[in-house]
């Protein structure tokens, strides 16, 4: 896998922001053909949705023929609750940019039958020709989407229900309350992730540090689901100073070395 480690946060979003700005361009997409974007919620995106507005706005980039799926949704909140992702979506992406509104998908936590829902989501990501690239983030326990540790590594859209750690790490979303965030939400598994074309994972800060050792310098392992990028052709982590704290001075080096054009360039557009 590739591994760039960007000096901060905002080096790291500009760059994820040009790289999926150029993928979409080179893909030369069209309605009939439209470019399949997997997209995630967080924190961790936030300065990559901020940047790819900025583009969109300079005319650099355009959204007219972009499908685009979400990792996850909590499970019975409303889609205008601030917290939903639906809203997250809308504020920091969406409503910034061209993209038809029937191109947009989200798994719907609020669906009558939630097993079915899951099973159409998958449906609709075959039809639509599969994901060309999915972004994601990462929480500190490692997971990818809401797979969290002792994940299936070949799972695919689910429900599932959120460890208490992930609950008090979103809590912060929630006035502080744990007990206001939802237990269950529907996700992509990891297999759905796995079958994309491109994979590419946003690490950055401290506390992500230990999941950056786990995932770069330990074994694939389902308690640190992350590691699941180790075994796809095209799995990109973009990741800052502050997260490669735990990792060897050789390995950093090492990526910095040979990602050094692409640390010291953005993406041609
Ligand atoms: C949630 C989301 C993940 C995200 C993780 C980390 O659990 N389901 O997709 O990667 O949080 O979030 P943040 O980027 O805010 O650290």
């Amino acid at each position: 896998m590739r591994i760039l480690i960007h000096k901060d946060y905002e080096a790291l979003s500009k760059w994820c922001a040009y790289y999926i700005a150029k993928k979409i361009k080179d893909g030369r997409p069209s309605a009939d053909k439209p470019f399949v974007l997997g997209l995630p919620t967080g924190s961790s995106p936030i300065g990559t949705y901020r940047e790819l507005v900025k583009l969109y706005q300079a005319g650099k980039a355009s959204f007219k023929n972009v499908v685009t799926f979400n990792m996850d949704e909590y499970v019975g909140l409303p889609e205008n609750h601030p917290q939903s992702y639906h809203y997250f979506m809308e504020e920091h992406l969406f409503r910034h940019i061209d993209i038809p509104r029937g191109n947009i998908n989200i798994p719907n936590g609020n669906a009558p039958d939630l097993a079915k829902e899951c099973q159409a989501y998958e449906d609709k990501i075959v039809k639509a020709g599969g994901i060309d690239l999915f972004l994601g983030g990462i929480g500190v326990d490692g997971h990818l989407a809401f797979n969290e540790p002792g994940s299936s590594l070949i799972s695919r859209t689910r429900i599932k229900t959120l460890t208490h750690d992930t609950r008090v790490a979103n809590s912060r979303f929630f006035d502080n309350d744990v007990n206001k965030v939802p237990q269950i939400a529907l996700t992509v598994g990891l297999g759905t992730i796995m079958s994309a074309k491109e994979v590419m994972i946003i690490i950055n800060g401290y506390s992500k540090a230990r999941a950056l050792y786990q995932v770069v310098e330990q074994g694939v392992n389902h308690m640190w689901t992350g590691s699941m990028l180790q075994l796809h052709q095209h799995g990109i982590i973009v990741c800052d100073d502050e997260a490669t704290m735990e990792l060897k001075v050789g390995t950093v080096k090492y990526f910095k070395d040979i990602e050094r054009h692409d640390l010291e360039n953005l993406p041609e557009l």
